[in-house]
């Protein structure tokens, strides 16, 4: 079975890079960093790309809707000064070229599937599901999350044996059925939500679990003692660090 690691980069390693760019990719790798979580999104086109938002205004320094810009768009699109000037010119990546790149670096992936307004479920799952068969060329394993649980049902169907995440803000009353029908490997949860309980519950049926996001080592540490299996952090390299120090 798949272990997820204890530290998983959020965004990429995002405290350092501008997220979700391959030099948040390139910076995680640097930090020995094992396993990234991005976020796809679709351009109106229909070319997938990482990206978190719908709209361009936080991560660009250009405005509209995602779904108006197309591939020939990501020529001039800047994805990295509004981070840091060192990162100008930084472009949005496509998911072929994110695939290619983690698969260069061995990394394990979380693959966090948005919902997008007027986009089928179908397409999503269709896109995410063709670009691995083509790009993912490592043997590190790739694990599908999405907050929205008919996206995941679609992929299960697509792809028996892929490796999913139910994501949840709040854990709902109905979670044990709906993964039932989903059998995801992890439950990704919010953490200030997670109550000892809830944590107990999600292990006892054999479900992993990651939270998002921890930036603070003391949380993390409390987390982890908790039986949380896996954080999302933007500070993964300080997480990572401390953990290498306390395996020596
Ligand atoms: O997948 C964990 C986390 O990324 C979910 O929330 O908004 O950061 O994509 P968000
Ligand atoms: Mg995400």
């Amino acid at each position: 079975m798949v272990r997820l690691p204890p530290v998983i980069g959020h965004r990429g390693l995002s405290a350092l890079a501008p997220e979700n760019t391959c030099a948040a990719i390139h910076a995680a790798y640097s930090h020995g960093i094992s396993w990234v979580e991005i976020d796809l999104s679709l351009l109106g086109d229909g070319t997938a790309v990482i990206f978190h938002d719908d709209t361009l205004e936080r991560c660009t320094q250009h405005q509209g809707h995602l779904l108006d810009i197309n591939r020939e768009d990501l020529a001039w699109l800047d994805a990295g000064s509004w981070f840091s000037h060192e990162f100008a010119a930084e472009p949005i990546p496509t998911l072929a070229e994110m695939l290619s790149l983690l698969s260069t670096y061995h990394m394990g992936l979380n693959l966090e599937l948005k919902a997008q307004p007027h986009v089928s479920h179908a397409t999503i799952v269709r896109c995410a599901y063709s670009h691995i068969k083509k790009y993912w060329k490592s043997n590190q394993p790739i694990v599908i999350s999405s907050f929205d649980h008919d996206i995941l049902l679609a992929y299960r169907k697509a792809d028996p044996d892929a490796l999913l995440a139910m994501l949840y803000e709040d854990l709902q009353p109905d979670w044990q059925s709906v993964a039932h029908r989903i059998q995801p490997l992890s439950l990704h949860c919010h953490y200030p939500e997670l109550t000892q309980d809830s944590i107990t519950a999600i292990k006892s049926k054999g479900y992993q679990i990651a939270a998002y996001t921890c930036n603070n080592l003391n949380e993390a540490i409390q987390l982890w003692q908790s039986g949380i299996d896996t954080l999302f952090s933007d500070q993964a390299h300080l997480f990572t660090q401390y953990l290498n120090n306390k395996a020596e």
